[in-house]
């Protein structure tokens, strides 16, 4: 019983994975939805590159990389700090949630459209031994446990599928972690479908250190 529906659950989360594929393939490109990259910079100079550095490849491992992130999920993430009409922020953090209050709109596409042109650097994990556990979670999933391979939608280099699945090759593994503990408390939520609580809250600890040291030196 429990066996059918683990495999029954990775079988959705597969076919989830395929269908945004498809879309993101099919879907036309649309003028309207591409920000100004130079007005971005301006802004990104100004206030951001203190903690995600000037071309967006942070050096603090707490402060995400923005270099080469899809736009689409920067400016959804930017939204997703904002409190909406009373309730809590869908993504809770005090410091990202004081940044976004003065953006508009327009604004986050501009500095969506920046940082996604920026290139962002190959990182290093710093536990090889870690990792090497980490790279099986990431191709192959923890059948027994119900999680899938991270690979079918972050891609096996870990570029992500835009427009819903992050890049997070290269990534700080403190900050990966940090998410991954976030995705399972739900502290984070604004996930569609609710997927990255799923797998996280299948995840050992250790499990999550593992796969967070392979994904940051992951290129
Ligand atoms: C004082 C430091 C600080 C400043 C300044 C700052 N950020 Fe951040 N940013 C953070 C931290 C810390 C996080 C991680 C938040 C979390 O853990 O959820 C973050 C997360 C983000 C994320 C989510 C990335 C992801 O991979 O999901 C985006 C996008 C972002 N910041 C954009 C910006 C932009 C744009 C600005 C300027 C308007 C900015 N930040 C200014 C510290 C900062
Ligand atoms: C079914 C598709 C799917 C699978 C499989 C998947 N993810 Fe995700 N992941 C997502 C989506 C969608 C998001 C974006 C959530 C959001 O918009 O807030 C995400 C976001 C993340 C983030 C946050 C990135 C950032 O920049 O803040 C991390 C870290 C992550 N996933 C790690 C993993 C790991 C590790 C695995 C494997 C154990 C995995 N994911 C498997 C769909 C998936």
């Amino acid at each position: 019983m429990q066996g059918i529906k683990f495999v029954s659950n990775i079988a959705i989360v597969a076919a989830l994975a395929l269908s945004s594929q498809l879309l993101a393939e099919t879907a036309p490109e649309s003028g309207k939805t591409k920000g100004d990259a130079a007005k971005g910079q301006q802004i990104a100079t100004q206030v951001c590159a203190a903690c995600h550095n000037a071309d967006g490849n942070s050096s603090i491992p707490a402060n995400p990389s923005l270099a080469g992130q899809h736009a689409e999920y920067i400016t959804k993430q930017l939204n997703d700090f904002k409190p909406k009409e009373g309730k809590p922020a869908e993504r809770e953090n005090a410091i990202m949630s004081a940044m976004v209050a003065p953006l508009s709109p327009e604004d986050m596409k501009n500095l969506a459209a920046y940082y996604s042109r920026q290139t962002p650097k190959p990182g290093e994990a710093s536990d090889k031994t870690l990792a090497e556990q980490g790279e099986k979670i990431y191709r192959g999933g923890n059948l027994e446990k119900g999680v899938p391979a991270c690979a079918s939608c972050h891609s096996p280099n870990g570029v992500g599928i835009p427009p819903n699945y992050p890049r997070i090759a290269g990534q700080h593994s403190d900050y990966l972690v940090a998410q991954l503990r976030a995705f399972r408390t739900e502290e984070r939520t604004r996930d569609p479908n609710n997927v990255m609580h799923m797998i996280a809250s299948r995840m050992s600890e250790r499990e999550i250190q593992a796969v967070s040291q392979f994904i940051s030196g992951l290129r």
